[in-house]
């Protein structure tokens, strides 16, 4: 099977570190042009560029949380690109926190911080792009969710809630989206080694995470980079609207 980008752009946000470096990479090794977007740290965001095999990739520089600097974002990199035919909306953060001990203050900051980054972000920063695709000739949008959006996160629900919230709005669009020849796929992660699980994996429940699975592992950032790159081929048309998991049998759903 043969997968070729050769004069697409992929805007891939959270590129800077963990699974959106790996998919960056990728990419590019599949002669795409990257855009890699990042909320802050330009030192692992330069790293990355500095990564991609191929030409034209830039930086784009964003918080995700603010709609008008989303809003700003796009008219950059299209003013940049000139197209954007695939969309990956890695970018993501986890918090904790425990309903009944934390203040109501708390719990606030908790369900709005984890919204407006996992899902408001995403689905603004989508908005655009899905009609920019959509006028355009179409497009492919990989949304990056989590097995806690099926599993359930005691110790993050907020998070939980908004991959899944995430998966929704990805199969209303990708019921929307399909007559406009754009297609959006979600991938389910189990645990992945990148810096959001450092904490978990290295602290004294590091084996019981790995032993979740059979393969007593978690999955590498490139695992779920190939997933993401197999979706925005030209081969997987059919399959809009599909949440892959990807997470070594550590938790089935049928
Ligand atoms: N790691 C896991 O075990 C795991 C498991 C399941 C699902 N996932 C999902 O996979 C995705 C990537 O996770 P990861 O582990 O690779 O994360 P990571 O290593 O923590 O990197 C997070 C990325 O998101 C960017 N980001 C964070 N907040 C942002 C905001 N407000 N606006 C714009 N960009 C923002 C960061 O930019 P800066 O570098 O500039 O801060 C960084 O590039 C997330 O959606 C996560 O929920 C991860």
């Amino acid at each position: 099977m043969n997968i070729d980008f050769s004069g697409k752009y992929v805007l891939i946000t959270g590129a800077s570190r963990g699974i959106g470096r790996a998919t960056a990479i990728e990419f590019a090794e599949c002669g795409a042009h990257v855009i890699v977007h990042y909320k802050e740290n330009d030192a692992a965001a330069m790293k990355t560029l500095s990564m991609l095999k191929g030409d034209k990739h830039f930086l784009l520089k964003a918080n995700l949380d603010d709609p008008f600097l989303v809003e700003r974002a796009v008219f950059k990199a299209l003013k940049k690109a000139g197209h954007i035919e695939i969309l990956v909306n890695n970018a993501g953060v986890y918090k904790e926190c425990d309903l009944l001990s934390s203040t109501y203050e708390e719990w606030q900051m908790h369900v709005n911080d984890t919204f407006k980054t996992n899902f408001i972000g995403m689905s603004n920063l989508t908005y655009f792009l899905a009609k920019h695709m959509a006028a355009n000739g179409g497009g492919k949008i990989i949304n990056v969710s989590s097995r806690g959006a099926f599993r359930g996160e005691p110790t993050a629900p907020a998070y939980g809630a908004s991959k899944a919230a995430l998966n929704q709005f990805s199969q209303s669009l990708a019921k929307l989206l399909a007559p406009k020849q754009v297609f959006v796929y979600v991938v389910a992660p189990g645990f992945v080694e990148t810096e959001m699980s450092t904490s978990a994996l290295k602290g004294h429940k590091g084996t019981e995470i790995k032993n979740q699975s059979p393969l007593n592992r978690v999955a590498k950032p490139e695992e779920v980079a190939h997933a993401i790159v197999l979706l925005a081929s030209e081969h997987t048309e059919f399959m809009t609207g599909c949440i892959l998991d990807i997470n070594g049998a550590s938790y089935l759903r049928s």
